[in-house]
């Protein structure tokens, strides 16, 4: 039902401006996450033969649309569970990660330089691992050589592919820590969808003040905090390659620490969104109001955006859902289409007869 009126909401002309369909993507988030966490959870089973209570711990590592649902996860279980969780965004691996760590490798292409750096790295540090991609060198590799693979549906942009990614990633932690994390996040798509033209409404009114303060040159700079890091770290790569505008990220309570200080100076052009929930203590609401006055008293713009659901995994999927409505939303308000990220595909094609991947033969052999 939402399908046929989501262009509608945002404007007249926003349905032309989307000839990919990425506001289509970010509606089925729901239905994405309840289709797949039921393929995931019995693959993740009878893929995942490890003894889990032997394990130090699991490293995630992955780059750009493929690292969120690692920090997403992250929010999620993180102090939940005994097991460190370490998140590595970068071509190298931390030298403590050893035999006794899982290394989960995202990539939606399974062509990213600098996760099949970490790839290859494993294989030759004899971590084991499970490969987490729609195909490229990391399928075509771990079916050589037996690593267990969990196929990602082809023909979706890779931040598109969150939900197929997170529920991999989320049966893959269940597995591991004990925690049924699974039956959360399920939950979760459950209650999103019973209120998704609510959500979606929300996300496309922030969209509109959004493009009114992009329009008088105004950047976005989204803060979040413990457990709402990743969707606000997610709103502002979704500003970037959705709407194609600068957009950045900002942690408290760390920022009250030294980016605060900027508010006294003459780059403060910032539209603040911050993003919120029930879990917030009352140290850390505090230090919100504090912030909501200087901002005010400054005459920057600032908008909440809160996480709704019965629980943790419902209000981070929730906020995750109105944050990639907003950026596609701008993106469509702006006449842009949301789809292409030319830029970083030019990036790859240069880095491909640049760098080139000569590291992995020792892994293809
Ligand atoms: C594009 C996108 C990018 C990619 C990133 C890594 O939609 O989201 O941020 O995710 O360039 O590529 P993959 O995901 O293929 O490893």
């Amino acid at each position: 039902m939402l399908e046929d009126k989501a262009y509608t909401l945002i404007s007249s002309e926003a349905r032309k401006h989307d000839p990919s369909g990425m506001l289509l993507h970010v509606i089925h988030t729901p239905h994405s996450v309840l289709e797949s966490t039921r393929r995931y959870r019995e693959e993740a089973e009878s893929l995942l033969r490890f003894d889990f209570s032997r394990l130090s711990g699991v490293v995630v590592s992955g780059m750009g649309g493929s690292f969120i649902s690692g920090l997403f996860l992250y929010d999620l279980i993180a102090d939940k569970t005994d097991k460190p969780l370490v998140l590595n965004r970068d071509a190298k691996l931390p030298k403590f990660i050893d035999k006794n760590y899982l290394l989960v490798t995202v990539s939606y292409s399974g062509n990213t330089e600098e996760t099949l750096r970490v790839y290859s790295e494993g294989l030759k540090r004899g971590i084991p691992i499970v490969a987490v991609t729609s195909g490229g060198k990391m399928a075509e590799i771990s079916e050589k050589k037996g690593v267990p693979l969990l196929r990602l549906p082809p023909g979706i942009p890779p931040r598109a592919a969150f939900p197929h990614i997170t529920s991999a990633l989320t049966s893959v932690l269940s597995l591991v820590t004990g925690i049924d994390a699974v039956s959360w996040l399920e939950e979760a798509a459950r209650e999103l969808q019973s209120r998704l033209e609510g959500a979606f409404s929300e996300g496309a009114a922030l969209a509109r003040l959004l493009h009114e303060d992009v329009a008088k040159g105004l950047v976005p700079l989204v803060y979040g905090y413990s457990p709402y890091t990743s969707p606000a770290y997610r709103f502002k790569t979704q500003l970037n390659e959705n709407s194609k505008v600068h957009a950045f990220f900002g942690e408290l309570p760390e920022g009250n620490h030294n980016e605060i200080m900027g508010w006294s100076g003459p780059l403060a052009n910032f539209s603040v969104i911050f993003l919120r929930g029930r879990e917030e203590p009352e140290y850390m609401r505090a230090r919100i109001e504090f912030l909501e006055e200087l901002l005010s008293s400054k005459g920057v713009p600032y908008y909440n955006l809160y996480g709704e659901g019965g629980g943790r995994a419902g209000e981070l999927l929730s906020l995750v859902f109105k944050a990639d409505v907003a950026s596609v939303a701008l993106a469509l308000l702006r006449g842009v289409d949301p789809t292409p990220v030319d830029i970083i595909s030019r990036l790859k094609t240069h880095l491909e007869s640049r760098v080139g991947l000569t590291f992995l033969r020792e892994a293809e052999r």
